[in-house]
Formats: C-alpha cells, sequence, structure tokens
C-alpha cells in the first residue's frame, strides 16, 4: 500500500469530525471548506447547468498536506452544496499529492487534469499530468493511461520536477492545456500541450517564457479569449517589487495580448498585478451559461501566519467572492456579480456587529475607515495625498507575517478612486475600485464585535 489516502477515508472522516470545527473566524457569504486546508480553486467548470468547484483539499488538518481534490458546486454563484471529496491521493502517479488542474466537459463527461506529485526515493520531485473522469460529477475515475503527460515530453531547456497545474481549453475541435513548467534560465514558463481525445497528450510549444524580473516560477496558468483579446492569468513567485506592486512575495497577473496560433505562441502586450490587497492567489476561470468569464482565488497566499490554524479552529482559507471580467481598453476588470451583491446584506456605517456584507461608497478627496475593535482593526479607504487606495493592518492583534523580509502591513495601489464597493465577511475584505479597475483583497482575523466607522 502507498499510503492510506482515499475518498472514501476523507469523507468518512469529513462526516464525523466536521461538527467540531470553531467558526468564529469562518467567511458565511464566501466559499470555504467543510473543514481542513484548502488553497487553489481547481477544476471550475460549468456542468450540467450547475457550476463545479474544485479546490486543493487537506481534510485532516489546517495546514498543508497530501493534496485531494474537494469539490463543491453551485446554480448561482451564492449557495454553495459540498460535494464527496472528488481525488486522493492513492496512485503511484499521484502518491504525494492530487496537485492543481482543471476540468473540461467532453460528450457530457466532467473530465479532470491534474498534476501528480511525486517525492522519489532520492528525495527528487517527480510532477505528472493525470487525468479523471465522471459520468455523474460526483465520482471521479483517474485513468488507466496516467500518467498522460511527463517531464519527458518537454524540450530540455525546461525543469520537469517543476511541471505543473495544467489548465485545459478547447479551440477549433482540439484539446490544449497551459501548464506551467519551470525553465533553466530560472524563470517561469508557460507550455502548451495539446491532445484529440483527452488521453494521448504531446507536448506543442513554449507558450510563453518569462525574463528574470517576472519571477522564478509562474504557477496556475489560465489561458482564455476575453472579448477578442487573448488573456493570461498566473501566479508568478518572488517578482521584483516595488513600492505598490509585487509586495506579497506570490502574486497574480493578468497578461493581454495575441496567440499566434501557427507558432502557439502568446505574444505579450500588457502585464498588470490582478490584486493589489495581501491574500489572493492561484486564481482560475470558468465561462457561465451566460457567456461571461468568471474567475475565483484562493484568499490567502504561501508562508504567511495562520490564526485558525494556531488556534486549533480546524479549518483555514477561503476563496475570493467569484467576479466577472471584462475588458475597457487593454484593462481587464473584475467586478462582483449582480446576484452576489444582491445576496449580500448591505453594512450601515457606524454600525455594531459588523462581520460581513457589503457596502458602496463615493469618493470625494481623503477616506479613511476603519473596521474593528478600539485597539484591533484595519484601515483602509483613498490617501488624496499620496493618490492610493490602502489596506492597512498594521493595527491587527493577530499579525499575519509571512516569508517577505520587507514590510507587509500596508498595500496600496495608486488610483483616482471615485467609487468604492467593499465586502466584508468574517474574516476578509475585498474592495472594488472605479468598477473593477483595481481591487485589494485582504485576510484578518479580529475577535469580538467589528465596528465600521468612517474617520476622516
Ligand atoms: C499553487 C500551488 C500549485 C500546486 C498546488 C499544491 O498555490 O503551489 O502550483 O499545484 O499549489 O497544493
Amino acid at each position: 500500500m502507498l499510503n492510506d489516502y482515499t475518498t472514501t477515508r476523507a469523507n468518512h472522516y469529513i462526516l464525523e469530525h466536521k461538527k467540531e470545527i470553531n467558526h468564529q473566524f469562518k467567511p458565511v457569504n464566501h466559499f470555504s471548506a467543510e473543514m481542513g486546508w484548502i488553497n487553489d480553486p481547481n477544476g471550475f467548470v460549468y456542468f450540467r447547468g450547475e457550476y463545479h468547484l474544485f479546490y486543493q483539499f487537506y481534510p485532516y488538518d489546517s495546514v498543508w498536506g497530501p493534496m485531494h481534490w474537494g469539490h463543491a458546486k453551485t446554480s448561482d454563484f451564492v449557495h454553495w452544496e459540498h460535494l464527496p471529496v472528488a481525488l486522493a491521493p492513492d496512485m503511484s502517479y499521484d502518491k504525494d499529492g492530487c496537485f492543481s488542474g482543471s476540468a473540461i466537459v467532453k460528450d457530457d463527461v466532467l473530465w479532470l487534469m491534474y498534476t501528480g506529485n511525486i517525492e522519489q526515493e532520492d528525495g527528487s520531485i517527480r510532477q505528472v499530468q493525470n487525468m479523471a473522469y465522471s459520468k455523474d460529477g460526483i465520482v471521479f475515475t483517474k485513468i488507466a493511461e496516467n500518467p498522460v503527460a511527463t517531464g519527458e515530453c518537454l524540450p530540455k531547456e525546461l525543469i520537469s520536477s517543476d511541471f505543473r497545474d495544467p489548465k485545459l481549453f478547447e479551440k477549433d475541435g482540439k484539446y490544449y492545456a497551459v501548464v506551467a513548467a519551470k525553465h533553466q534560465d530560472d524563470v517561469g514558463t508557460i507550455v502548451l500541450l495539446g491532445s484529440d481525445n483527452l488521453i494521448d497528450w504531446t507536448f506543442e510549444s513554449i507558450f510563453l517564457k518569462g525574463t528574470p524580473e517576472q519571477g522564478i516560477m509562474w504557477e496556475c496558468p489560465d489561458y482564455f479569449n476575453l472579448e477578442g483579446t487573448d488573456v493570461l492569468v498566473m501566479s508568478p513567485m518572488r517578482v521584483a517589487r516595488d513600492k505598490y506592486h509585487f509586495r506579497n512575495i506570490n502574486a497574480s497577473v493578468v497578461l493581454t495580448g495575441k496567440v499566434d496560433w501557427d507558432e502557439k505562441r502568446f505574444k505579450l502586450e500588457s502585464i498588470h498585478e490582478l490584486d493589489h490587497g495581501h491574500d489572493f492567489y492561484a486564481p482560475q476561470s470558468l465561462l457561465d451559461d451566460k457567456g461571461r468569464r468568471i474567475m475565483i482565488a484562493w484568499l490567502h497566499t504561501w508562508g504567511r501566519q495562520l490564526p485558525p490554524h494556531e488556534l486549533q479552529h480546524r479549518w483555514a482559507g477561503s476563496m475570493t467572492l467569484p467576479r466577472e471580467l471584462t475588458l475597457k481598453d487593454t484593462r481587464v476588470l473584475q467586478n462582483i456579480l449582480p446576484e452576489t451583491l444582491e445576496a449580500l446584506p448591505m453594512i450601515e456605517m457606524n454600525q455594531n456587529l459588523t462581520k460581513t456584507g457589503f457596502f458602496e461608497i463615493e469618493v470625494n478627496g481623503r477616506l479613511q475607515m476603519r473596521l474593528g475593535t478600539l485597539d484591533d482593526y484595519i484601515s483602509f479607504g483613498f490617501d488624496e495625498e499620496e493618490g492610493v487606495v490602502f489596506i492597512d493592518r498594521k493595527h491587527l492583534k493577530y499579525k499575519l507575517k509571512g516569508d517577505e523580509t520587507w514590510q507587509t502591513d500596508l498595500r496600496s495601489i495608486p488610483i483616482q478612486a471615485k467609487k468604492l464597493v467593499v465586502v466584508i465577511d468574517y474574516n476578509s475584505i475585498e474592495i472594488f475600485v472605479n468598477d473593477g479597475e483595481e481591487t485589494l483583497s485582504s485576510a484578518y482575523y479580529i475577535e469580538g464585535d467589528c465596528y465600521l466607522s468612517r474617520i476622516v
């Protein structure tokens, strides 16, 4: 036996232990697992009239561990139904984790492509791509042909031990996956794999190679066409930072450009950090039944302190709200879905017990708001002198420091703010500036009754 992880064991464990979790900081309007640790959204897809969301999941503890795929679905992006665990690391080709991946529907069957993480006897890592399918959207079967793509298919300039996070798409009757791969030059690379049947995969091209300032590895790529523009989204590690950008050691970026489909290369035109808060990573998108491009991300990031774990609350991590992506010139806007906004309670200013809800505020000059108690709070707003929208976590009691060796309490983004839409939900704040031109998403853990007030 490889290990004793199975979906059956995970499902039993959750059933038996989910009552033991502490809900103090757990969001109610954002997706989080019933218990345990979550990170990246995976396999976000429309299937038979519903939206399925899978996620990196370790049910047995509130820290990262051998990765399973948790699973939930929604029909309205507001109410989520938890489903049985979809994948467990129970095969030789994924024994140390079913890492991130994606989903696609073919002939009314739901297919998943994911990375198998394998720790070899000499301690080195091998990452391979695998497929699983489901006819009912609940129980998944890993195919006998796994692994369907290994590092051996990559050109020699790539390092096959970092080869992960396939995102599937279909174009002109053929299936493709953009996959993250590390380059010998210590830069991020996205490769393109292709298949006619989702089972036999071949290397197609180096879709995009990064530069040293753009980070050492690009995790979780996503590719789609948005209103005629080609878009790549990914999460680079260790991008060169400045005062406002890339202050989290791992960030997420949106690239616009044009794909040359003869060469199968992405020609980069613009690059922008996707979110300027403290906690936003590994976003993934789907196309909904109305043709909207909807993205969801992990509302946390690597290497940071985690109060729900330290306090043994038995859960950790949640997703952002689903966001609609649209294009304005070369910029990708991110906005809350109208149906989500409608379902959220409206928050009044100077209201006690503010745990969840949203408010909208016109900005005419300086704006400084506070959420929390007298000596435990976050502040946020618009600093008119500097011309930035900001979130400041310096006055929080539970410090949320990370691997960064520089200041991370304050995050801000230069923008002439006219309007903010602010969503808070027990442990998180998401700010949408000027109808989605910028967003800032951050976690916080404040005990006691939160009070929302305007200071300036
Ligand atoms: C991104 C990531 C992925 C990997 C997964 C493992 O957050 O590091 O590259 O597949 O998490 O949980």
